[in-house]
Formats: structure tokens, C-alpha cells, sequence
């Protein structure tokens, strides 16, 4: 009997654990609050789930691809095992909006395994954070030969609910969309084609680009982006109305025929979905970061955090121009050889040195000077932009050497600018000439730009080909101890954890859309949006601190939809290692407000996000590195309100000198935007302070240890 017991639990065991190799595995985070599970499905498709306390988040996902020239990576595979681990480590970023970052995470590894020939095995790999989770795929050996071909990577986010999402359209070039808010239900990017400023905007079908943010009903946030691109395509998501799925869509390449192609064995970046039952922790959140290799740079002390001053505005606001001749008609072809200068070049040295002068007076670090080198004759709408701009010859009216060395002596660096016109190939060919230069001068920063449909046709800026040039860039840059700032980039995955040399990048509607868009400009909403969405991604240069909000007497048709208070909050809500101060030298000239943009830090020890809604507001609180001194921005969409601002976060007995730069009392985004007044007053960990924020305002506050 007893013998016939003992048989019976043996069967009992070895049948649990047949089981548990074929049911769920799942993993948690340190908390317990997130729980995934990756399990089998009866025709044997790999697939997930994710609750959080307790609730589905994400209903059961697919997993799989589609390739050329092998069958596809999706049904009828076996689940070989499971490995687990877990970490748990501080580590330091070497500029940023904190200084440390607690990485802690369970990790599940499950080996999958096709049943039938040919047996390919896939590996999924989970972390599980507190604040939200990462998934990739690896792949041990290639598909076909020595290569994979991927058609289409098949991953699913299944929504259990209709959630409202703050959205811009899958657009396979650009970013630089006005954000919707709209249900899931109700996404549709289709009606986003026919960018009024934009030409090289493709969108292919209902889709829309990552990070995506979305607030269930019952109050829980999750937001879908990808961490660590490299040598693969960018994700956006096909949106599934009717059945609340969202699966992914990488960006192609037409001209290739397929999204990616790698060989030998390789993993994808990561998918990531952060998850918060609060907005604000959607930005605290270091999920993405978490997601990416330790520093491969080592000491980057070269890479330096600073505010800058720019020959920028005036070409935006049409003051003067980028091309030599000044024409600023980039339409029609000038051959070059005709030109004259007629005084309206932004780009002289001269007006190089003026900048320089500004920005020393003001303690500004850097200078970015644009339309300095040839071929902005050939800029916008010439099919054939190839071999048209030169990283190397100045304009005949700028000395670069002299510039360079009148800012050394004023203590301003200048920041290089690289137009490519979207010729990432004429780029490549003189990439190492024009670093050489830039080292040579010692030059650390440079802007880089990608205006205009990809060369050759058929390639889009967030696909493979040209993931794969930002990262040679990159990796030039970092290899002559340059910094990069690329606008019309490929979108931010976290890289700077792993090269701390990608200071910033656009990949947003910046500033500029104000001075010439057609469509109204940045709505007043925009920057309560952005933060909660493509800043989760990474650091943002955006060019606040515009003070002549309507433009006058340049673009009088266009505007800033905001309050002056609003753009110096700006300085807090974005973040970014380099901030410009965006106006004119003689728009600050004088101005008393301007004291706030020359106090901010730009490098920061911590990070709070005090309040805020998707949409609605914001308030964010930094403590600069290295002075203890703290600093607030609040904005707000196009209604007005109350702010409390409790200062219970600053360190027990001290005393603060506080500037409170505040909308003043008929200050307005469209009555009155350059109504503000200033308060100072102390401040310790006791004081509560009620801000009034006007329609489309804001406040700054700096708070000094007081001697
Ligand atoms: C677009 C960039 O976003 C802008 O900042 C720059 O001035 C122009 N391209 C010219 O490169
Ligand atoms: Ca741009």
C-alpha cells in the first residue's frame, strides 16, 4: 500500500513538472506589483501576459516573424526550459537627470524549440522592473544560410481595454507631429497624411510611433516604446481598432525589399512597456535606460552640459539666412559660383562674435552657428542633394578658425553644424574629414540634421540603413570626443547609457514650428503632452526661452502659444544636457527675466515630478549636480489653474532664497503672453506655495541656499 502511494506521488511530481514545462512560466517584479507569464498556445504560438496588481494590463500577445526565404518563427514550438535570475545594482550616469539609478529586475530566459524540422530554437528574454517591463527575442542561429531576413517582426500588445492614448501618426521618416488624444478605438493616423510644413513624411497605413502612452480607466498608464536599437529597424505599432491590438510594424526599406537583415545569430531591441499608477512616474521611470549596456566610452568628461546660444532663430524667423547669397530661396538652383553676398548671410563672423560676446556676459557655454559652411543654395526641394554640402569649407564671410578661437578666449564653445540634407550617404564619405576638423579645433558638440526624404529612395529615416548610419556617426563622434545632437534623427532608445556622447535630438516638434508652421504653430497643450510621451524616450532639444512671443516685426502671421513664464518653465519640464536660450541676443538684451535662464542648472542630482496629467500640466523639481540648488517648472495647457507646489522634498534645516518668475495678472497665451512679474521671498521644507498658472502660462522658481 504504502509502496503504492509513494509510486503514486513520484507520477504526481513528474507530471507537475511535465506541466510546468509546458504551462505558464511566470516572473514578477521585485515588488510582486507586475507579473508576466509567457506560456504556449494550443497551436503551439509563444505568448505573453502582463497584470499589475492583479489586473491584465496586457491580455495574451503573440510572439513570432515572418521571413524571406524560411518559414515562418511563429506555431508549433515546444518550450525547452526556463532560466532565471535576478539583479540588483546602482549605477551612475556620467551627465543626466539623476545622478544614480537603482536598476533591480527579475529576469526569465525561455528556450523555445520548433517541434518540426527545421528546429530552429528562439530564446525569449524577460526583466521585470517595479516600474514597468522589457522583452526581446534571440535569435542562436541565422534562418537562411548565414543570414535572417525579417518581413515582419509579429509582436502584439493586447489591450484588455479601450484606453485613451496621446498619439502621433507611424510616420517611417519623421516625428515632428502635433500629438492626438484619442481612445485606441479611435486612432487615425491615416488622416495625418499631407504634413502642411513636412514633405518628407511617409505614413503606410493605421499606425502610430512609439513611445506610445495610453491611461486606462481605472486609472493605470502604460506606455509602449523599445529600448537599444541597433542594426535592426525602428518599431512603430499597427493600431487594430476593433479588437484593441496593437502588433508591431517595423519601418522597411523599399529599396531592399525587407525590414532587416542580420547575419549570424542576433537579439532585437528591447520591447519595453512601462507601467505607473501615477503620470509623473512614467518620467521618473529609468525602465529604458535600465534596458541598455553599461558605458562603452568610459570618461566622457569631454561631454559637457551646458546652455548655448544660437545663429538659429534669425534664419527660422527669416531675420536673415543660411545660404550665403541670402536669398532663402532654396527652391530654385543658383550655381554657386554666381553668388554675392548681400548682407542678409546669418552666418558671419562677425555676427559669430556678437553671439559670443552674449553668450559670455550671460555665462552661456556654447555657441551653435548654422548656414556656416557651403551648400544651403541646394537645401530644400533638389531631388539631387549628393555631394551638395561640404562639412569642411566655411562661407567666405565666416572664419571658422577665428571664431573658434575668440570663443575660446570668452570661455564659449562653438557647436558644429551638419546639414545632411537627408544624404546620409554624401555624410558618410566625408565623415571622417569633418571630425578630424572638429578635433583638430577641439570641438565637442555637433548638431546634426537630416532635412528632406532619405538618398536614395525608397529608405526612410527609422529604418535599418539608416539606424545603422546614426550608429557610425555616433561611434565616429565618440571617437574624436564629439558630442551629438542629431534633429531628424532616428528616435531615442536609450543609447546614452551605452554612448554617453548622444547628448540630445529632436524627433518632436521643436520650438521652430512657431515661427513658420502653417498650421497654427505648437498648440498651447503641447509641452503638458511631450513629457509624458517622447521624452520618456530620452533628453530633448526643443529650444525653449523665446521672450518675444508674437514674433514681431519678422513673422507676424505666426506666434509662441504660450506665456514667458511658460517658456522659463520650459527649462524644468524638458529635459535636456544642452538647453538653448533660442531668441535674439537683443530680445534678452536688458530684460530682467533672463536672470532665470542664466541661473538654471542643466546637470541634474535628482529628479521629481511633483504632479501633472497627460494634457493638462505638469510640474517637475531638479536639484542641480554639485550646488544643492533646486529648481521648479510648472506649465499648463490652454486653461488656467492652481498649482500647490509642496516643498516637503528639499533636506531638512535649510533655507532657501527663492525667485518665483510668474505669470503676470493679465498674462494670457494670445492676450497678453509677455505679462509676468517676479516674487522672492525663503523657502524651507515647510513652505507650501500656490502658483496661478494663466491659460497656456507657467512659473520658475530658483531656490538658492541662502548664506
Ligand atoms: C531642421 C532642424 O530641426 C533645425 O533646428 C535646423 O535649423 C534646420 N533643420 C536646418 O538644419
Ligand atoms: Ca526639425
Amino acid at each position: 500500500m504504502k509502496r503504492n502511494l509513494l509510486l503514486l506521488a513520484v507520477l504526481a511530481a513528474l507530471l507537475s513538472a511535465c506541466q510546468q514545462a509546458e504551462g505558464p512560466l511566470a516572473v514578477s517584479s521585485p515588488d510582486g506589483r507586475i507579473k508576466t507569464s509567457v506560456f504556449l498556445l494550443p497551436d503551439g504560438t509563444a505568448a505573453y501576459h502582463v497584470a499589475f496588481n492583479g489586473q491584465t494590463v496586457i491580455d495574451t500577445s503573440r510572439l513570432g516573424f515572418d521571413f524571406k526565404d524560411a518559414p515562418p518563427l511563429a506555431a508549433g514550438l515546444e518550450m525547452a526550459g526556463g532560466a532565471r535570475r535576478s539583479v540588483d545594482e546602482t549605477w551612475e550616469l556620467p551627465w543626466g537627470e539623476q545622478r544614480q539609478v537603482r536598476s533591480q529586475y527579475n529576469q526569465l530566459v525561455v528556450e523555445l524549440k520548433e517541434q518540426a524540422a527545421p528546429g530552429r530554437s528562439m530564446r525569449l528574454v524577460f526583466r521585470v522592473f517595479d516600474d514597468g517591463l522589457g522583452f526581446r527575442y534571440e535569435l542562436p542561429q541565422a534562418v537562411s544560410g548565414n543570414e535572417t531576413i525579417i518581413l515582419d517582426e509579429n509582436t502584439q500588445f493586447n489591450l484588455p481595454s479601450d484606453p485613451m492614448c496621446w498619439w502621433i501618426p507611424g510616420d517611417w521618416d519623421i516625428y515632428e507631429h502635433v500629438y492626438n488624444t484619442s481612445r485606441f478605438s479611435a486612432i487615425d493616423a491615416l488622416s495625418k497624411r499631407g504634413h502642411p510644413n513636412l514633405a518628407q513624411t511617409y505614413i503606410p497605413e493605421n499606425a502610430v510611433n512609439t513611445p506610445l502612452t495610453m491611461k486606462m480607466d481605472n486609472g493605470v498608464y502604460l506606455s509602449i516604446h523599445e529600448a537599444a536599437l541597433i542594426d535592426y529597424a525602428s518599431m512603430t505599432l499597427k493600431v487594430d481598432q476593433d479588437r484593441l491590438l496593437a502588433q508591431s510594424e517595423l519601418v522597411g526599406s523599399d529599396r531592399l525589399g525587407w525590414k532587416v537583415r542580420r547575419e549570424g545569430p542576433f537579439h532585437t531591441p528591447w520591447r519595453t512597456i512601462q507601467i505607473a499608477d501615477r503620470a509623473g512616474d512614467l518620467i521618473e521611470s529609468m525602465l529604458i535606460l535600465n534596458l541598455n549596456e553599461p558605458n562603452k566610452l568610459g570618461d566622457v568628461s569631454w561631454v559637457k552640459p551646458m546652455k548655448y546660444v544660437g545663429i538659429w532663430w534669425e534664419m527660422h524667423l527669416g531675420k536673415s539666412s543660411w545660404d550665403y547669397a541670402g536669398s532663402q530661396d532654396m527652391t530654385s538652383y543658383i550655381d554657386p559660383k554666381t553668388l554675392r553676398p548681400t548682407g542678409r548671410h546669418g552666418a558671419t563672423t562677425a555676427n559669430a562674435k556678437r553671439y559670443i560676446d552674449f553668450a559670455a556676459a550671460n555665462g552661456f557655454g556654447g555657441l551653435l552657428v548654422e548656414g556656416w559652411n557651403t551648400g544651403w543654395e541646394r537645401w530644400i526641394g533638389f531631388p539631387d542633394r549628393e555631394g551638395v554640402f561640404d562639412f569642411i569649407t566655411p562661407y567666405p564671410d565666416y572664419d571658422l578658425e577665428e571664431v573658434v578661437r575668440y570663443g575660446k578666449e570668452k570661455g564659449v564653445a562653438l557647436i558644429m553644424h551638419h546639414e545632411t540634407s537627408a544624404a546620409p550617404r554624401t555624410y558618410d564619405q566625408q565623415l571622417d574629414t569633418a571630425y578630424q576638423l572638429m578635433k583638430r579645433l577641439g570641438i565637442h558638440a555637433v548638431k546634426t540634421g537630416y532635412v528632406g526624404k532619405i538618398i536614395p529612395e525608397g529608405e526612410y529615416h527609422q529604418g535599418q540603413w539608416m539606424v545603422n548610419h546614426f550608429q557610425r556617426v555616433l561611434e565616429t563622434a565618440a571617437a574624436h570626443q564629439v558630442a551629438v545632437d542629431a534633429h531628424e534623427g532616428i528616435k531615442c532608445t536609450g543609447l546614452r547609457r551605452t554612448y554617453p556622447n548622444e547628448i540630445a535630438r529632436e524627433t518632436f516638434r521643436g520650438q521652430e514650428f512657431n515661427a513658420w508652421a502653417t498650421d497654427g504653430g505648437n498648440p498651447t497643450e503641447h509641452l503638458t503632452i511631450l513629457p509624458f510621451t517622447t521624452m520618456l524616450a530620452g533628453p530633448m532639444d526643443f529650444t525653449p526661452g523665446v521672450f518675444n512671443l508674437k514674433l514681431k516685426p519678422f513673422k507676424p502671421a505666426n506666434q509662441v502659444n504660450t506665456t514667458l513664464a511658460h517658456q522659463l518653465a520650459t527649462y524644468l519640464v524638458i529635459y535636456s544636457p544642452i538647453q538653448m536660450a533660442c531668441d535674439l541676443p537683443e530680445h534678452y538684451e536688458g530684460h530682467e527675466a533672463l536672470q532665470f535662464i542664466r541661473d538654471v542648472g542643466v546637470d541634474w542630482e535628482q529628479t521629481r515630478v511633483l504632479d501633472g496629467e497627460i494634457g493638462d500640466f505638469v510640474t517637475i523639481a531638479r536639484e542641480e549636480r554639485g550646488t544643492g540648488n533646486w529648481f521648479i517648472g510648472s506649465l499648463t495647457d490652454e486653461n488656467a489653474r492652481t498649482v500647490t507646489v509642496d516643498l516637503s522634498f528639499l533636506p531638512a534645516g535649510k533655507t532657501f532664497d527663492a525667485v518665483l518668475y510668474l505669470d503676470g495678472p493679465s498674462a494670457h497665451w494670445n492676450d497678453n503672453p509677455q505679462d509676468y512679474r517676479i516674487e522672492t521671498r525663503q523657502a524651507d521644507r515647510s513652505t507650501r506655495l500656490e502658483l496661478t498658472l494663466a491659460p497656456g502660462g507657467g512659473a520658475a522658481i530658483s531656490l538658492k541656499a541662502a548664506k
